[in-house]
């Protein structure tokens, strides 16, 4: 048994979705429908459904990209009021019930293991959820053969107040990250990219953001907020960013407002929206449209030091970038060693590769000797890495 069905439809706004069920007869569903019925997966398609029977109805192994926002079980007791005696906006829609928690557990397990099907071997989901839910969802993620990857903290930059003053102020949220098994290989994480977002230091697993207000928040034609948990589109690009590249297929069983399809359109991701709420589908469909996606240079992902190809220092010598008698020095001047005609160095009696005598030199067990040596030039050190920069450039448009 599920939680009941959100009753009326929301929005006066004119549907472009797909429906599935009766009144399926529009175009993008047919041409939606035509892609599945070929084994290819929609592309930037909202259906409209439960998200259990949509998921089973996807091709296996589609998409590169799961992100969930699945009802929270908020167990509300009763309307919550202001100091004032104003009543505030809490969750308590249809969709949020569940009779108790082995039928929030069996709905939960339902669509996990409907979202894993749908996952290509090294997709990744992140599930965001608060202390109502996600412990329930981590148990079942481990239970149903996900690996955990991380938990991210979203810490919220204006959190609502705890009114009754019974417990501390519920200033985040939690969102798991997990590859599809412990064996899963090669699952995107653009760890260079974010380091170098994040003024080259290592990206964190807590994440400070405010939650979704002003201009951003959708609202309907009474001018009230028209989705109750509508999450701000910064998180999703954060996410998008780390965990997908430009192309890739994200698919949202829990779609709302749409933000994941948003965030997607800007960053050049395709989407597939599942929302069993036509109302919130519609809205969904009118933001979206109106994004426009970033410049494709802008979005493009960077390339690793991984992905790049391998440069030995030989050919940097050959090439004459360094040449075979010179000093190389460390960035600081404390070391010196010779370069010689084969790409290797002389420190004293030692002769090794740049990696190993920088190691020798500072006695350590290991140096990335690419960023430990300088070459001097027109009076100032420049790193030898640089000369791999340009090796590398020479290398791609050769390859054009
Ligand atoms: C927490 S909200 C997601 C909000 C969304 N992340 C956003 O930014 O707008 C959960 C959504 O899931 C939908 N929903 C709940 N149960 C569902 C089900 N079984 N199948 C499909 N959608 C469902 C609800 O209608 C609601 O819009």
């Amino acid at each position: 048994m599920r939680g009941s069905r959100a009753g009326a439809t929301r929005l006066p706004v004119q549907l472009q979705v797909l429906r599935t069920g009766r009144n399926e007869a529009r175009r993008p569903a047919t041409l939606a429908k035509d892609r599945i019925a070929k084994g290819e997966p929609p592309r930037d398609a909202i259906i409209v459904g439960d998200c259990i029977d949509e998921l089973a109805r996807l091709p296996e192994a589609c998409v590169d990209f799961v992100f969930a926002d699945p009802p929270y079980n908020l167990q509300l007791e009763g309307a919550l009021s202001r100091p004032d005696q104003s009543v505030v906006d809490a969750v308590d829609d249809d969709w949020d019930k569940f009779a108790d928690f082995g039928v929030y557990d069996s709905f939960t397990r339902a669509w996990l293991a409907g979202a894993r099907r749908a996952m290509k071997p090294d997709a990744t989901i992140v599930v965001i959820g608060s202390y109502h839910n996600i412990f329930r969802v981590g148990a079942i993620l481990q239970d149903l053969g996900f690996w955990i990857l991380n938990d991210i903290v979203w810490r919220k930059a204006n959190p609502m107040p705890n009114f009754r003053g019974r417990r501390f102020t519920n200033a985040h949220e939690t969102m798991i990250w997990a590859a599809r098994s412990a064996e899963a290989k090669g699952y995107t994480f653009n760890y260079e990219a974010l380091k170098a977002g994040n003024e080259d230091t290592q990206a964190r697993s807590d994440w400070f953001l405010p939650i979704c207000t002003g201009a951003e928040r959708l609202k309907d034609a009474n001018g009230r907020k028209a989705h109750p948990t509508q999450k701000p589109e910064a998180l999703l690009q954060r996410l998008l960013v780390a965990a997908t590249n430009a192309g890739d297929l994200v698919l949202d069983p829990f779609f709302g407002s749409g933000t994941t399809g948003a965030a997607a359109r800007r960053l050049r991701r395709h989407f597939i929206g599942l929302e069993r709420d036509a109302g919130y589908a519609a809205a969904a469909r009118a933001r979206i449209d109106a994004v426009e996606a970033f410049a494709p240079e802008a979005v493009a992902t960077a390339p690793t030091r991984r992905s790049e190809p391998r440069v030995p220092f030989l050919s940097v010598v050959e090439a004459g970038l360094v040449k075979p008698g010179e000093t190389l020095h460390d960035g600081a001047g404390r070391h010196r060693a010779m370069a010689r005609v084969d790409g290797a160095l002389t420190l004293g009696p030692a002769i090794g590769s740049i990696h190993k005598i920088g190691a020798l030199a500072q006695g350590l067990p290991a140096c990335n000797g690419w960023t430990f040596w300088h070459v001097e030039r027109a009076g100032k050190l420049v790193c030898i890495d640089d000369f791999r920069a340009v090796m590398r450039a020479a290398m791609r448009e050769a390859a054009e």
